[in-house]
């Protein structure tokens, strides 16, 4: 399969969240090889989109001339785009919202109701294009937390098949917790061998993906004695 990632972390590879993410892939691979890029978007040069709207009654071509027409290839190109980003402010960080604004001239301005809402019709052919949202945080509650990030998520790709949201997510690089962050991307990596698999995962296992690793109020005492 052809998967695109896009890192929405400042801290590129270092980021918490692409440990869970790199778990989640290497469980796809468990079933077979797959031709995976990783786009760091904050090194990427992606104008701002400046509402013009010319991409959608044009073709698809937008007035900026950047990083983004390879990566719009690059998105028509794959058949799996995990957006994996720490949550920033209840949502995705800067650079990868300014990538995601400026998928625009995939759609046209022309308007459908799907179902009870409105939907842009597409300018091009990704119906074969499948989605994954993989977030992290640095608090331990994911209620009244994850919510804007997965409702953007759902809202923008339809999908919902994969949406792993896991609290706490600095431990991950904190090689002292290494004895509750292996065990959580041991799951992860289940849950990724499972979607390449039958191209769904387990609800259960998804509920404990997404549980604190350890009790809200210890993390919160770890997290304030170092402050
Ligand atoms: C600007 C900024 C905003 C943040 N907003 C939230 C937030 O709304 N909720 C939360 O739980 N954590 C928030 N965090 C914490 C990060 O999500 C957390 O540190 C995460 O593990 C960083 O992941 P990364 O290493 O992949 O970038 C924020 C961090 C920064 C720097």
């Amino acid at each position: 399969m052809k998967i695109l990632v896009l890192n929405g972390s400042p801290k590129r590879e270092k980021s918490d969240v692409m440990h869970i993410t790199n778990a989640f892939l290497d469980g796809m691979r468990e079933t077979g090889a797959h031709d995976v890029k990783i786009i760091n978007a904050i090194d990427k040069h992606i104008e701002y989109c400046t509402g013009c709207f010319a991409c959608m009654h044009n073709g698809g071509a937008c007035i900026h001339d950047d990083d983004m027409r390879g990566i719009l290839r690059d998105i028509l190109d794959s058949e799996l785009l995990i957006l994996s980003f720490p949550l920033y402010c209840y949502g995705m960080p800067a650079p990868l919202k300014a990538l995601i604004d400026r998928i625009l001239p995939l759609s046209s301005m022309a308007m459908e109701k799907v179902g009870d809402r409105y939907e842009h019709v597409g300018q091009a052919d990704f119906s074969r294009l499948r989605y994954a949202m993989i977030c992290g945080c640095g608090f331990p509650n994911s209620k009244h937390n994850f919510e804007p990030a997965v409702a953007q998520f759902k809202l923008l790709f339809h999908s919902d098949e994969v949406v792993i949201t896991v609290p706490e997510s600095p431990m991950f690089s904190e090689p002292t917790a290494l004895p509750v962050t292996e065990p959580r991307l041991a799951l992860v990596k289940q849950a990724g061998r499972q979607f390449a698999e039958s191209g769904s995962i387990d609800g259960t296992l998804l509920d404990e993906i997404c549980s604190p690793m350890i009790p809200e109020e210890v993390y919160a005492a770890i997290v304030n004695s170092g402050v």
